[in-house]
């Protein structure tokens, strides 16, 4: 049988921050390439997409970093713990989408020369500026994930509460790339009922228009 797709519009309303993952329900190898290799269509600037994904199954690791994420259970109870990092000097060569510019024609070699000593010396020239490249660029892809995953009838949820630093070193990873978020995939717990959603913002108190 073929499952119906959710249009775009469903799909936002129906999203949520699943808190209950079903343990029992694994998540294949498959899908999950299908989830990323649709989430990274995600825009970045300069296309530079300066993020990498650590998909992390192993009960071990998982536990390890349960321990280091304020003990949440879903860390556990979900099949798949993705966390999504961003490269704080993405912008730079030796990133290959700067030769791809030129490859293609879509910039000559000059002006990719500039364009990487103005990212250097005018748009991220402090740590600050690096950061927040890092952390706009790989949220995106971020979101991406979980809309691709509820396209494929996967269940995320998105989490900031855990303790950067341990996370760095129990997966390596160096002090210029951050872990911008973790996402829990897998399927939800039906015997386990989620809280209401909260509203949103409306229009009228977020939009200003000039
Ligand atoms: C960047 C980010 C970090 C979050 N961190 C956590 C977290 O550590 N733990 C948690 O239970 N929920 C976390 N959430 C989930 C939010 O609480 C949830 O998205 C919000 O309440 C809206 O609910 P909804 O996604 O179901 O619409 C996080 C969400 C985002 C976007």
């Amino acid at each position: 049988m073929v499952e119906k797709k959710l249009d775009f519009k469903e799909l936002a309303e129906t999203r949520r921050s699943v808190n209950f993952f079903d343990p029992t329900k694994p998540l294949s190898d498959e899908l999950l390439k299908d989830i990323i290799d649709l989430a990274v269509l995600a825009p970045s600037a300069f296309n530079a997409q300066p993020w990498q994904v650590l998909a992390v199954k192993s009960k071990e690791k998982r536990q390890e970093v349960h321990d280091k994420a304020c003990n949440q259970p879903k860390v556990l109870d979900a099949p798949v713990l993705l966390a999504i990092l961003g490269d704080t000097t993405g912008f730079k060569r030796p990133n290959p989408i700067w030769d791809e510019k030129v490859r293609l024609g879509n910039a000559s070699a000059a002006d990719v020369e500039n364009i990487v000593n103005f990212s250097e010396n005018v748009l991220f020239p402090t740590e600050l500026r690096q950061v927040a490249f890092a952390a706009s660029n790989s949220s995106l892809l971020a979101m991406s994930i979980m809309y691709a995953a509820k396209y494929y009838g996967v269940e995320a949820h998105p989490m900031i509460g855990f303790d950067e630093s341990k996370i760095k070193e129990i997966f390596n990873i160096p002090d210029h790339v951050i872990v911008t978020m973790l996402i829990c995939l897998g399927y939800f717990d039906e015997t386990k009922t989620l809280r209401p959603r909260e509203t949103r913002f409306t229009y009228e108190k977020i939009v200003k228009s000039f």
